[in-house]
């Protein structure tokens, strides 16, 4: 298939890309690189041996979305590109809503005027909000998310649910991802935010790499083993392959259909960090601070509706996790800023 892959350049999408050229797949990547660095291209290609097309677009751009859209005629969508922070949404709400929905009507308006109706959309476990208790199954009760950035998610499976719904054809996967961390095992590609990490595992990788002197512990007085909250972090390389996995079933499905994409395992902060202070040999400082507000004791996967209807299921540990993220790092202590 020809994959048109939107914010192909981020840290979801470039593994995607990677995954899907090793598949067979053709790519093309649209992306504004307003979060992400055009060396990602350069990398991408070392990997794979293949340089992915690129359209330098901002969706919201109808025109020149459109324009870009009919000139690479893809066969099928995967759509990454949109704002991601928890916390920025809650401080710029409008930006958040308006971003990430009007570059999905871009997106969509395309995909109809050009007939293109397979559609592989990034959502997200938020979307499982405060209601229900882990493991979350796809089908555990009504979406919702205590955050703006989590609502344009819940949102967008709404509105991708009832275009499905309304018209016979459309082929739409809803992938609920948990905790991505990791990176490539080459350590060319990585998670390479900008300014202050809001995620722990970026935020613990630039204290061993120096460049933050200690991490803070948000609550050690939670209900779990350690007190310390529990998520279901999952490797890049086995989120992306997920995708592709999703992509390849979802054609032979009419409809919107959600699956999670996790590993049904759930792994403490301390825990998180003490296997980050293993794969790198560096000890990590750590001091307790107050909880996060907005952040749940505990989540992680149901992942039995993937295992069955995509043969897929995540098959890297904590500990891989851990080593293929600080090789990232420790390659490129600056993330794509480290390149001359
Ligand atoms: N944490 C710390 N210190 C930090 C950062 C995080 O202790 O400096 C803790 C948090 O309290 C939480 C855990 O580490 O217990 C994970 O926090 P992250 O910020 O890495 O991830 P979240 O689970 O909060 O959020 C992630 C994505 C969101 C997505 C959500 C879905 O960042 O985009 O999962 O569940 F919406």
């Amino acid at each position: 298939m020809h994959v048109l892959v939107t914010g192909g350049a981020g840290f979801i999408g470039s593994h995607t890309v990677v995954a899907l050229l090793e598949r067979g797949h053709d790519v093309t990547i649209a992306d504004d690189f307003d979060n992400s660095s055009p060396e990602v291209i350069n990398r991408i290609e070392q990997i794979t041996g293949i340089r992915p097309a690129l359209a330098e677009v901002d969706l919201r751009d109808e025109e020149a979305f459109d324009a870009a859209f009919a000139t690479t005629a893809p066969d099928a969508v995967i759509h990454f590109a949109g704002l991601k922070s928890v916390g920025e949404s809650s401080i710029d709400p409008l930006r958040y809503y308006e971003h990430n929905l009007s570059s999905t009507f871009s997106l969509l308006n395309a995909m109809k005027k050009h007939g293109v109706r397979t559609l592989v959309f990034s959502s997200s476990a938020t979307v499982y909000g405060e209601g229900q208790e882990p493991p979350y199954g796809e089908d555990g009760g009504p979406l919702d998310a205590n955050n703006p950035y989590g609502m344009t998610k819940v949102m967008l499976e709404r509105i991708l649910s009832d275009v499905a719904d309304a018209e016979p054809g459309w082929h739409i996967a809803l992938l609920r991802y948990f905790n991505p961390i990791g990176a490539h095992e080459s350590g060319l590609i990585g998670e390479d935010p900008k300014g202050v990490p809001n995620n722990l595992v970026p935020y613990v990788l630039q204290v061993a790499i120096g460049r933050r002197p200690h991490v803070s512990i948000y609550g050690d007085d939670y209900p779990t083993a350690d007190g310390t909250g529990e998520r279901d972090y999952i490797h890049i390389a086995d989120l992306a392959e997920g995708h592709v996995a999703a992509l390849e079933k979802i054609v032979a499905i009419e409809g919107a259909r959600a699956w999670n994409l996790g590993t049904g395992q759930g792994t403490s902060v301390k825990q998180l960090i003490a296997a980050v202070e293993s794969a790198s040999g560096i000890r990590i400082p750590a001091v307790i601070a107050p909880r996060r507000a907005g952040d749940l004791p505990r989540s992680w996967a149901d992942t039995s509706r993937a295992e069955a209807e995509l043969g897929w299921r995540a098959t890297r540990d904590i500990a891989d996790m851990a080593r293929d993220g600080w090789r990232w790092q420790s390659q490129n202590p600056r993330g794509f800023d480290s390149v001359d």
